[in-house]
Formats: C-alpha cells, structure tokens, sequence
C-alpha cells in the first residue's frame, strides 16, 4: 500500500484546526504510540494527535482522506492483537481526551459516553447510580470504553452477562470522509433496516471513529461469593465447567487458570493466601452473583457438590472483600505475568464450551509436536481459552516458523471442533495471517467489500484484520 508521508505542510494544516489539544511529532510521544500491549510490537507514527471536538476529527479524516495519509485510532493502548498499531506509520489518533460521560439516561437505564473514558471509571459511574455495566476485560482499570466497543471484549463476567456487544445500542462515527452518523437508535429493540451498531462492535478501527456509545445498563447486583478450586487434572477441571452449566447453574464467572498461570501470578503480584500443592494441575474460579444471600449459598454448595465428583484437592471459600480482591488480582495478572516471564504469542481460541477439555488436550499435544510450552487460562464458562505459548529455551528458527506451522494447525482443529480463532482480543495485526483459517474467499470478499464502501481509499487502520 503506498501512502502519502506526512510533510510540514501537513503538520502546519493539524494544527490549524480549530478542537485540538496537541499535534505531537517528538519521539517520546511517537515511541508511547508505536507499541501497545501485543508481544513487542513497535511501529512509529508519524504524527500524534489528541482531538477533543468531533468537528475536529471530521476535518482530520476529510484531509487525510484526500491526502491518502493513514490513520489509527488509538484507545488507551492495552489490546493484545495489534489493532491499535500504526504499521504504516501515518497519523495516529489519540482519543484520550474524549473521556467524559454525556448522559446517565436514569429513566431509561442507559449511558451516553465518550470513548476515551476508562471502563472501571464508567462502572464506577454508574454504580453511584445504583447501575451496572458488566463487562469487564482483565486491563479494566485502564483499559478505554471505546476500545472496549472496537475489540467486542468480553472478561469474565461475559460467561452470566454477555460481551460488550451486547450492551452497545448506538453509535456516533466519523467516516473517513469526514461525514458524521449513527449507527442506529437509542432502543432495546430495533428491527430497522441493517444493523450498522453491531458491524462497527468489533471493527478494531477499520470503518470509522467511535466518538459517543450508547449503552445499556442493568440494576446492580447487591452480592457475589468466590471460590477457587483445585484440580490434579487439567482437563477434568474443564470437564468440570460443562458439569456446572448442565445442572442448570450460570455462575457470574467462571474461570480456569493453568497451574503456570496461578504461579507466575503469584510470584508477580506477591500473593499469599492460595496454597498449590504439587500435584495440583490447575484451578477453576467460580464466582455467583445475585441480590438473595440465601440463594447464593445454596448455589455455592451445590456448585461444591458437582466439582466434589472430581479429584479436587481443598477448595478455598473467600469470606472477605480482601481475599476475593486477592484471588481477582492474582486472575487478571495472569497475562501481564507471562509476559514478565518470557517472551510469548497470545491466542485466544474460543470453542463450544462442552469441547473445552478436548481443546486443552489438542493444544499439549500439539506443545509436543512443535516443541512449545503453553500457559492456558481464561474464560472457560465461554469455551473461551487464553494460550500463552512461551518461548522459553525455542530456537529464534522455530519461534518464527515451525511455530507458525503449530498455531495454524492449532487453529485448524480449533475450527473443526466448531470455534473460532479469537473470542475477545481481535484479529488485528497479529492474527490476520490466519483469517484464511476461520473464513472461506466468499466470506472474506463479502468482509473487505464492507471494508472498502465505508473506507474506499482505505486509509483508515490499514493493514488490519486482512492478511492482504
Ligand atoms: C485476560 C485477558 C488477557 O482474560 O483477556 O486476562
Ligand atoms: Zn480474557
């Protein structure tokens, strides 16, 4: 793809225009921008720039459109599949400033935002209001809404409420060319032509610029219990999963974590508090939720009751805010502790929930065909695994092909047993090579003809999602 490189004139024209904070070309901010939480990608833009006004977003897209210049949107920089990476350099679009909320819609149980607003900070929000925004990717505390909208991320709740595509009602975009829409209307219900608010859910950036979400809210929920579970046999704690759900039980998370992960993760955060004994070989994290103590309970014990029937060692009830803080903590650092551990590629293989033990023993024993050591963990009430593979003592020669060889046969198998190849992380750069694998040429002329009538020029996020 040959794009314009951004001259001083261009520099000149950014910041003229009237609702913008900064144009920032200093290698400090280029390098923050170059990089975000995928491996160790770094790609350096040309040009930084922090709008705060739609109008001056619209004129930013107009003008590049024209000029042929790329522009990547850029949430808080927390993904994990490069989507927010500027590979042809270009403008990069700092959406920080965006970061308020517009309107708490009590009466109706909704919430107007913009899109650089932390999602913790939104479901602190809400919460004061006696309201509830469920989903809750691990990178919560800084991760952005808009972000959130643009990867369809899930977390652990997803598995009782559902992803941020199910929260999502409208949305206002700027087009590359500058024209400013909604995606549709601010009902539950809409049965209106086609649904453009769920194509731009999960677009990673490729369609346009989110600049207000509309979303969803449900009533808080008053209490939740936690236990942690350990199994001597990994698989049987997935086999465990589809035992929970089929005796009619929908905890509000269900978790599964490797005994690598929990270890790493302890080691990182300096947690004490969990024991693991030896011959444990992972865990699974169960938590309930809901407005009666009693049922909640009953719910716990019965869920003990159905994990009893497999070779489990002691569980752990948290009792306090402390301990269930503590067992969170360990669970959502599990990804930034393999990274501190070792060089690593992160797939996010989602299957039908009841394969999930299948799954697991597919990735071991593909680990030993292409000689690579994995950390899996993640959202097992989705069928959803996080596989870490860790580079450890691999070869620079088979890290960078036989490697390549293990996940697309990984993939291959993810797909025959009906999944796909990413649950909540995105395609983005990382995982475009593989697109081939979960969609045929009809599905995927059908993908870049949509791509191409929002985007013609194609510069908005290139060289995402599509391998070519
Ligand atoms: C998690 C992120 C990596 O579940 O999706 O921890
Ligand atoms: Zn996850």
């Amino acid at each position: 793809m040959a794009f314009k490189k951004i001259t001083a004139a261009d520099i000149t024209y950014f910041k003229a225009i009237e609702g913008i904070t900064g144009v920032f070309t200093d290698s400090e901010t280029l390098d923050i921008c170059a990089g975000d939480e995928t491996e160790d990608l770094h790609y350096l833009p040309e040009v930084v720039i922090q709008p705060e006004t739609v109008a001056a977003i619209s004129k930013i897209m107009a003008y590049c459109n024209n000029e042929h210049i790329p522009v990547t949107p850029r949430g808080a920089g927390t993904g994990l599949s490069g989507g927010a990476l500027p590979v042809f350099g270009g403008v990069v679009l700092d959406m920080k400033r965006f970061n308020k909320v517009l309107n708490l819609d009590k009466r109706n149980l909704q919430v107007t935002v913009e899109p650089g607003m932390i999602t913790q900070e939104l479901q602190d929000y809400v919460k004061e209001a006696g309201l509830f925004y469920p989903p809750d990717p691990a990178s919560k505390g800084s991760c952005f809404i808009g972000g959130n909208v643009s990867e369809n991320s899930g977390g652990p709740r997803a598995v009782k409420y559902g992803v941020v595509k199910d929260y999502v009602l409208n949305l206002e975009m700027v087009l590359p060319s500058g024209e400013v829409i909604w995606t549709g209307a601010n009902v539950l219900k809409n049965a209106t032509g086609y649904n453009l608010t769920q194509l731009i859910v999960g677009s990673e950036g490729t369609l346009g610029i989110i600049t207000k979400i509309v979303l969803r809210l449900i009533p808080a929920v008053k209490h939740d219990m936690l236990m942690l579970v350990p199994f001597r046999k990994a698989v049987e704690a997935c086999e465990a999963v589809n035992a929970i759900f089929m005796a009619g039980f929908t905890p509000s998370a269900m978790e599964f974590m490797e005994r690598d992960a929990l270890e790493w993760s302890m080691k990182y955060t300096h947690a004490t508090g969990v024991a693991l004994p030896d011959d444990i070989e992972a865990h699974l994290l169960i938590e309930v939720d809901g407005n009666d103590m009693d049922v909640l309970y009953k719910d716990m014990e019965a869920i003990a009751g159905i994990v009893q029937q497999f070779d489990i060692d002691e569980v752990l009830f948290a009792d306090t805010h402390e301990q269930k803080q503590m067992l969170w903590t360990l669970r959502r650092k599990v990804g930034e502790a393999v990274k501190s551990n070792s060089i690593y590629k992160e797939e996010d293989t989602v299957v039908p929930r009841a394969e999930l033990p299948e799954l697991l023993s597919i990735i071991k024993r593909l680990g030993k065909e292409y000689g690579f050591q994995s950390v899996c963990y993640g959202h097992a009430g989705d069928g959803n695994l996080h596989v870490n593979i860790v580079k450890g003592d691999m070869s620079d020669d088979d890290w960078n092909n036989k490697l390549t060889e293990g996940i697309r046969k990984l993939f291959t198998e993810v797909v025959r047993l009906g999944g796909t190849i990413s649950g909540e992380h995105g395609i983005g750069l990382v995982q475009k090579g593989y697109m081939d694998i979960a969609f045929n040429n009809t599905q995927l002329k059908l993908m870049k003809a949509i791509k191409r009538i929002f985007d013609p020029a194609g510069i908005l996020n290139p060289g995402k999602i599509f391998a070519d």
